[in-house]
């Protein structure tokens, strides 16, 4: 027989049916459009058979590349290109909140649930489920805990199960390096960061290689503690970082400025703002409506995803009046060259990317592939034949 039956004769795959197989084996990332319209063709099964997915700990998502920032924002780059042209699914986010105050989840936490499905040569489904704790750093616990689970979009097989941890923290910091790629003023050098936590270790591996001329690092925490073990661990190797102790001086003269905390309410305001300066905000109580009202330009990964939350930046500005969608521009839309972007050296730029499931699931699925390329992770069998069909 021919590839298909060479294919059933394999032994069990990865998602995928053992006996009745009636497509040849393609790798998803065949190539653009067409290679994915092929590989979802090859996904086609015709039988019953026996199913198995990987299983990656979060010691196999580093194994498998997972902490690859370079190739983090090759990735990232094409999802967000991706979702601006339409070939991305991305329903809204599901979350559990534990009160209706707009602070609760810098005070209680939430649980989100992010599904999406990313083409291009990715070509993948996928769900993020992400519970954040704020009180969980106390305890020495992650903020933060997520899983990612891919399936297969043609067959719904689930292919991987993962920690989303990794996944998460650092398409979160491609997406801030590749708005500093597109935003920053040319010859940036002085980067602050607001909040000493998961996410600032990825901001700044996302930041710095997209900020050539980069020379000064701030840092502000209101926690010491946290203030100098970021130092400690992060300063081997890079430009000096300068623990700040007060916010304001910290973003004094400063080109970039990045917030990543847990702060409940907002404190960057417009006499923050000076010309050129690109500020990011990750975290929600960041700016101030008075910040992104003196704004030039105000960006976004997705208007309607960040507006869904009330405590994000343009979502208050949103409900003051002072912005609709037509006021924002996508860093999709930049990236794909549809929108210039700065124009200006002294322009001041907000950008605030909500974080998207396409991200997730597009790095996740990046892994996925590495992890299978170097044989890691556990194969775990979700049945030998199933019960009904
Ligand atoms: N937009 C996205 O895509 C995205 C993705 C992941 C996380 N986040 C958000 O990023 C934020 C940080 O997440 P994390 O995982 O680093 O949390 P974390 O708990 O690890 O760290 C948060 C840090 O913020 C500090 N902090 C609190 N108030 C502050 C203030 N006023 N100024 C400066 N620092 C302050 C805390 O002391 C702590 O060190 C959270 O709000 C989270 O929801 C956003």
């Amino acid at each position: 027989m021919d590839g298909p039956q060479r294919a059933c004769e394999s032994g069990p795959l990865m998602g995928r049916a053992r006996r009745g197989w009636c497509g040849t084996v393609l790798p998803l990332a065949a190539g653009g459009a067409a290679g994915h319209a092929e590989a979802r063709r090859a996904h086609i099964v015709c039988g019953v058979a026996s199913v198995e997915f990987l299983v990656l700990s979060q010691e196999d998502v580093v194994a498998a590349g997972g902490l690859e920032m370079d190739a983090c924002l090759a990735v990232i780059e094409e999802a967000l290109v991706l979702h601006h042209r339409g070939d991305t699914i991305l329903p809204q986010k599901s979350a559990l909140h534990w009160s209706n105050d707009i602070d609760t989840d810098e005070k209680l936490g939430r649980i989100m649930a992010m599904p999406a499905y990313v083409g291009g040569s990715l070509g993948m489904a996928g769900i993020k489920w992400i519970p954040s704790v704020p009180q969980n750093p106390s305890r020495g616990l992650p903020r933060g805990i997520g899983v990612v689970l891919l399936s297969d979009p043609e067959t719904g097989l689930p292919v991987c199960f993962m920690d989303g941890t990794v996944v998460s923290a650092m398409r979160t910091g491609a997406v801030s390096g590749l708005a500093a790629r597109e935003l920053a003023a040319p010859g940036s050098s002085v980067l602050t960061l607001y909040g000493a936590g998961v996410q600032a270790r990825t901001q700044l591996a996302g930041l710095e290689r997209m900020l050539p001329d980069l020379a000064e690092i701030r840092l502000y925490d209101p926690s010491p503690a946290q203030t100098a073990a970021f130092v400690e661990r992060e300063q081997p190797g890079r430009p000096p970082i300068r623990a700040m102790d007060d916010p304001r001086e910290a973003a004094r003269g400063s080109h970039v400025v990045v917030a990543a905390t847990m702060a409940p309410a907002p404190f960057v305001t417009a006499e923050w703002l000076e010309p050129g300066m690109l500020v990011l905000s990750v975290s929600s109580f960041d700016p101030s409506l008075d910040a992104i009202d003196a704004a030039d330009l105000l960006v976004t990964d997705d208007f309607a995803h960040e507006t869904y939350h009330p405590s994000r930046p343009l979502a208050r500005a949103e409900a003051a009046g002072l912005v609709t969608e037509a006021d924002v521009v996508t860093l999709g839309s930049i990236l794909a060259g549809d929108h210039p972007g700065r124009t200006a050296d002294e322009e001041t730029i907000l950008v605030s990317p909500v974080g998207l499931g396409i991200e997730d699931v597009a790095w996740a699925t990046a892994v996925y592939r590495q992890a299978e390329e170097l044989g890691v992770g556990a194969r775990q069998r979700l049945w030998e034949e199933p019960i009904w069909t």
